[in-house]
């Protein structure tokens, strides 16, 4: 049986540090992985993804974005979620449908039950089994992200991140709407309490699905028969 967790927040929230921490982690337990993202994760879908994130794409429309990123979605799911899901394999996906909720929804205005119908097409229905959304107020995932970017030398910032605080403010609203929802698929996580502590969190939840659903099963004692 597999696993499906997916990664989701505003700009500058950490979650490719806390992709990556949980994929070593796995590792040392023996767990196989997959790493993926979206936009991405095929080839066509790092295409679009190039088109999307074109800082010179200021004319793109709402309904352009959204049916790019759902095309880059429906080729994911095909190429890498759906024949990864059918292993015994934990998937690590960094961003999903609720981004698509989240920052055409309530980002850009696209019609929310539309971005619903949009995204159950193009993921074929799938749903994560967690959704950790690593939250923290706009302002300071913004600062983040400016700060990440000087770091790795990035000349421009991102189509996004050039979006004012108020759409950085909505997006993070859409989020915590859907946490509200689906209280029992997507965790909120306060990444203001630091890497160590959020990373904590994840792998104790992480760890709970494992048992529950039997993966990696030789980590965990065997019951010892006397004692049956
Ligand atoms: P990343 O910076 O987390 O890799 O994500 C790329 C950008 O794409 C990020 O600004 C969020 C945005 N995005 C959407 O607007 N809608 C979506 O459906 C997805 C998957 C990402």
């Amino acid at each position: 049986m597999s696993l499906f967790i997916t990664f989701e927040g505003v700009e500058g929230s950490g979650k490719t540090t806390q992709i990556r921490r949980l994929k070593r982690y796995l590792s040392r337990k023996g767990i196989p992985c997959k790493m993926t993202r979206e936009p991405g994760g095929s080839a066509i879908g790092e295409k679009i993804r190039r088109i999307l994130l074109d800082p010179g794409h200021g004319e793109m429309t709402p309904l352009s974005e959204t049916l790019l990123y759902e095309a880059a979605r429906a080729q994911h799911v095909k190429e890498v979620i759906k024949p990864s899901l059918r292993k015994r394999v934990v998937i690590l996906c960094d961003r999903f449908n609720d981004a698509t909720i989240a920052y055409q929804g309530y980002g850009r205005g696209v019609d929310l039950r539309l971005a619903e119908r949009l995204n159950r097409l193009s993921s074929q229905g799938i749903k994560p089994d967690v959704t950790f959304l690593l939250d923290c107020p706009s302002t300071l995932g913004l600062r983040r992200a400016s700060y990440r970017n000087r770091m790795l030398k990035k000349e421009r910032e991102g189509r996004f991140e050039k979006e004012k605080i108020q759409f950085h403010r909505r997006v993070r609203k859409g989020y915590l709407a859907i946490a509200k929802e689906e209280p029992h698929r997507v965790k909120v996580i306060d990444t203001r309490e630091g890497e160590e502590k959020v990373f904590e969190k994840i792998r104790r939840i992480v760890d709970e699905l494992l048992i529950a659903k039997g993966i990696g099963h030789r980590d965990i004692e065997a019951p010892n028969p006397k004692h049956q």
